[in-house]
């Protein structure tokens, strides 16, 4: 995966013109979707145990960053970076969710929210990372959870989300540390045993795999590690070295937590414990047999990486083959600890790729994980989407879906995080995210008679957060909030009236169709915003 060259394509993209007739020309294809298919298509359609739900996570929902013992983590450091002089902002503030927790799980009731995917921010609950609990931290979570809990929506937590307590970091290089697995695995023990009451579905890591690629590999994003070759200007890391240390490290933290969760707590909490990884939709460049190689190949080293030690307890060959003895290895005790040491999997998935042989890259000197996977990765952008629109291809995930069953099983899956961005200056009257809900949520049926075993799916985000790549700049939400406006208030876009509608086994009804033709012409990433349509 090669995101930088993905960030930086984006960010320099000009983004006028071209856009609003895009838009105007989806707004006419949407209103045919709206009129007829959305208005086919509820919750009622699914199994009743499937789960709807939607994500946030710590850092970039929560704000209140320097309040009541929080101390910063790696996000905080890398929020306040100066990346080349590109500030995005922070997550000081962000949503506020930390006092705004009550009318937000309101909101969620009010929608029908089967759950709600956050994250518990490490450095809140033990600010050193390791040590004393932070009382004000633990309530916050214990009155987040009770909030939900009393209006019957699962929590679903992740555990870490990016964001390492930054003690940790400066002690020992945090997830480069085996020092890690100890201090993680005391992490979590205090989660499951003052949550694990109320919470049943605990995901150790998000994106493990973007989280070592990306903060050790390229280190465009935190902790921003990284060899002096690297495009990008890191102060310290190896390129080489360092994304398998870490993954290996992550492998053995989820491993460790899962073997407590199951021998202390599981019993009686009788809850899940899983692992989230981002997948990509990998597609061959060209019907060679090179590039149909690669591809398997680069499904390897994105998510065999990782699931095949948790199914089978080692790496995937090639892994072993083409990282040599920088590919660290299980022992057999190790082995065993990791192998069926998920219950589930939780996938992101966004964007796919046209992959490339690139075998050269075996014979570079300095090699990291892009030349170790002898591949090219290409953005796909499908059929008449603009480069900071994210292709809708639910046919793709299908697929990915497939050669993971083909590889490892039918293990139970939720789909995490999916979603569409838009500027977040845009119109609250976003056609684009609406569809591309609409779109992947009617494809998880066919997905379900197909056979497999997906068990929810999670719209990112519930608010527009504070974003990972686009700080302020871009968002997921279903709700706009105006970072201007002091309340913070929380606005409704259509996608979040579509989503409410869904669950509460209402079709759209023809008065809000029409009111949303009415104002289709306005649909450009330039016009003020205009107010709800609920
Ligand atoms: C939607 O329909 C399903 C199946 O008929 C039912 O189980 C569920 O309670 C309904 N939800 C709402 C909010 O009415
Ligand atoms: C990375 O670590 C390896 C193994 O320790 C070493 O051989 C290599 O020189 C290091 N690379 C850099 C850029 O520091
Ligand atoms: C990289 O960072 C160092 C330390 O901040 C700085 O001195 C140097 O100019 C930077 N190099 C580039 C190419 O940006
Ligand atoms: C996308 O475009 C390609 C090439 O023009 C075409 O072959 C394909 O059928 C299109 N797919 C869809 C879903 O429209
Ligand atoms: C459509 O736009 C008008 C004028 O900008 C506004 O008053 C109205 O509320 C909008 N309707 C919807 C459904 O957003
Ligand atoms: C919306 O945000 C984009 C990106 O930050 C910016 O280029 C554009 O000028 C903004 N538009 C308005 C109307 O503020």
């Amino acid at each position: 995966m090669d995101n930088t060259k993905w960030i930086v394509s984006i960010i320099h993209q000009d983004q006028t013109g071209e856009k609003k007739v895009m838009m105007n020309l989806l707004a006419t294809v949407l209103l045919v979707a709206i009129t007829s298919v959305a208005n086919a298509l509820t919750k009622s359609d699914f199994p009743a145990h499937f789960l709807f739900g939607a994500s946030t996570s710590a850092y970039q929902v929560e704000g209140a960053a320097n309040e009541d013992g929080r101390k910063p983590s790696i996000w905080d450091t890398y929020a306040y970076a100066d990346n080349g002089g590109k500030s995005k902002g922070n997550g000081d503030i962000a949503c506020d969710q930390y006092h705004k927790y009550k009318d937000d799980v309101k909101l969620m009731a009010k929608m029908g929210l089967d759950a709600y995917r956050f994250s518990i921010s490490w450095s809140r609950l033990i600010p050193d990372g390791k040590g004393p609990i932070n009382l004000k931290g633990l309530d916050y979570y214990n009155n987040l959870i009770d909030e939900l809990v009393s209006k019957g929506i699962q929590p679903h937590v992740t555990l870490y989300h990016w964001d390492l307590p930054q003690t940790l970091e400066d002690e020992y290089e945090g997830w480069v540390s085996r020092r890690i697995i100890k201090d993680f695995t005391a992490y979590a023990d205090v989660c499951f045993r003052e949550f694990g009451d109320r919470v049943k579905h605990w995901t150790t890591v998000n994106e493990g795999n973007a989280c070592s690629i990306v903060g050790y590999g390229s280190g465009v994003l935190q902790p921003q590690r990284c060899s002096s070759s690297s495009t990008f200007n890191c102060s310290k890391g190896n390129s080489s070295t360092e994304p398998y240390l870490v993954t290996h490290h992550m492998l053995l933290a989820h491993a460790s937590a899962a073997k407590l969760y199951r021998t202390k707590y599981k019993a009686k909490q009788r809850g899940f414990i899983g692992f989230n990884l981002i997948v990509l939709g990998f597609l061959p460049l060209t019907n060679t047999i090179q590039d149909i190689t690669a591809t398997q190949r680069a499904r390897d080293f994105n998510i065999g990486w990782f699931l095949n030690p948790f199914i089978f307890g080692e790496y995937p060959d090639v892994m072993k083959k083409n990282v040599g003895s920088r590919l660290p290895y299980f022992t057999s005790k190790e082995s065993n600890l990791v192998k069926g040491s998920i219950d589930f999997l939780g996938i992101n998935f966004y964007y796919a790729y046209y992959v490339k042989n690139n075998a050269k890259s075996l014979q570079k000197k300095d090699r990291d994980y892009t030349s170790d996977m002898a591949a090219e990765l290409i953005l796909y952008f499908g059929n008449g989407t603009s480069p900071y629109e994210i292709p809708v291809i639910p046919e793709i995930l299908e697929g990915e879906l497939h050669s993971l069953k083909n590889d490892y099983g039918n293990f139970p899956i939720y789909i995490h995080e999916n979603g569409q961005q838009t500027f977040r200056n845009s119109s609250l009257d976003d056609w684009s995210r609406m569809e591309c809900m609409h779109v992947y949520i009617g494809s998880l049926l066919d997905m379900l008679r197909n056979g497999f075993n997906i068990k929810g799916y999670f719209v990112w985000s519930f608010l527009d957060v504070f974003e990972l790549l686009y700080g302020y700049e871009i968002s997921f939400g279903l709700y706009y909030i105006d970072m201007k406006d002091p309340t913070l208030r929380r606005q409704p876009k259509l996608s979040s009236v579509w989503y409410s509608n869904f669950l509460n086994n209402r079709t759209m009804d023809s008065k809000i169709t029409m009111k949303i033709e009415e104002n289709s012409s306005v649909l450009s990433p330039n016009t003020p915003l205009m107010h709800a349509t609920t």
